[in-house]
């Protein structure tokens, strides 16, 4: 058993390493609970008398080289980390940064205020939770008329005057009322519906309303207006009205444009027509005018809606509006080289 000890001690003091984890296996091996010296204390109870002194010096020769070695190499690798600095090792490779991406309902409607403002309109603001007068009242929408059902309305429910604003039209009266024409606006925001949720409605959705009120602002400037806007954003030059039915503007309006039939694709979001909607217009109704202290024998102007989540599917080729909100950075992430 004596010399089995002193191969050890012969090992132990040929250890060498730089590696952390081979010295924490060389110490478990050696001075470990089930290690190597303390199968030699167990055992010394079974040595003969005579060589009990023997084997003690011996075994305590083992610690002692055993200990010391982890010592040593433990100093050493400390003294290692300690001299390359604060920063660490300066030459290592960068760690890299995690960069965001907007989220696409954002892109595009910052693309649309670019391309509107290229035109002179400023974007306007409002609440989102709004009263009765703005959201319907003053659009010519008056209690109890029957075109308060197109859009089904989440009402706030202690207080039927106050609810989650419909559409962005109650931003442009608010406009109207704090400013004195020529107007020039888009209203961009989130609005709300109760409305069943699926691939292609969703209860909270986002819209851009424009709003162009002056002296002698005819429907021939609608629709140059909508045909600039679809030539920037689409690249396609070939728009259609058709005629259709808003309380707050009259005539009104359906837009669609000619998005062609070259692909499957086009097929299948044009239902085969080649035409698509992508939103209502119309002349501002002069009651509406009136409502919002604007003076409708010397005023006209033209307003229009689209819906920011129906242009962002189309341009993206996204199927299905819930992705939108459900935040999965693998669909985010897809959107990281746009602007
Ligand atoms: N406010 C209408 C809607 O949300 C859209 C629209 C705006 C229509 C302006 C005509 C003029 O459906």
């Amino acid at each position: 058993m004596i010399d089995k000890i002193k191969e050890y001690i012969g090992e132990a003091n040929a250890f060498q390493t730089q590696n952390k984890e081979e010295l924490e296996a060389f110490r478990i091996r050696f001075l470990g609970k089930k290690g190597i010296l303390n199968d030699f204390f167990a055992a010394f109870k079974t040595v003969p008398n005579e060589q009990k002194k023997e084997f003690g010096q011996v075994v305590n020769l083992l610690k002692n080289t055993a200990e010391g070695k982890v010592k040593d190499i433990q100093d050493f690798l400390e003294g290692q980390e300690v001299s390359v600095g604060f920063y660490g090792d300066l030459s290592r490779p960068g760690e890299p940064l995690k960069i965001g991406s907007r989220h696409p309902i954002s892109l595009v409607k910052n693309q649309i205020i670019d391309i509107f403002s290229t035109i002179g309109f400023n974007v306007s603001e409002g609440p989102e939770i709004e009263d009765d007068w703005h959201n319907f009242t003053a659009l010519n929408l008056p209690e109890y008329h029957p075109a308060r059902d197109m859009q089904d309305t989440f009402f706030i429910q202690t207080n039927p005057d106050i609810l989650l604003r419909t559409h962005t039209s109650s931003v442009q009266v608010r406009y109207m009322e704090n400013n004195k024409p020529p107007i020039r606006t888009i209203s961009p925001g989130r609005v709300f519906r109760n409305e069943a949720v699926s691939s292609r409605s969703h209860c909270i959705f986002h819209q851009v309303e424009g709003l162009y009120i002056d002296k002698d602002v005819s429907f021939a400037d609608l629709k140059q207006t909508l045909l600039y806007f679809t030539k920037e954003m689409f690249g396609k030059s070939k728009i259609r009205l058709r005629p259709s039915y808003f309380p707050f503007t009259e005539p009104s309006a359906e837009v669609d444009i000619y998005w062609g039939l070259k692909t499957e694709t086009d097929y299948r979001i044009t239902k085969g027509t080649g035409w698509l909607e992508i939103g209502g217009c119309g002349m501002v109704d002069p009651n509406v005018l009136k409502n919002c202290g604007i003076n409708s024998d010397e005023f006209t102007g033209f307003a229009f809606g689209m819906g920011i989540e129906r242009i962002a599917m189309l341009l993206y080729q996204i199927g299905d509006i819930r992705m939108f909100y459900e935040n999965d950075v693998r669909f985010l992430e897809q959107f990281k080289s746009s602007f």
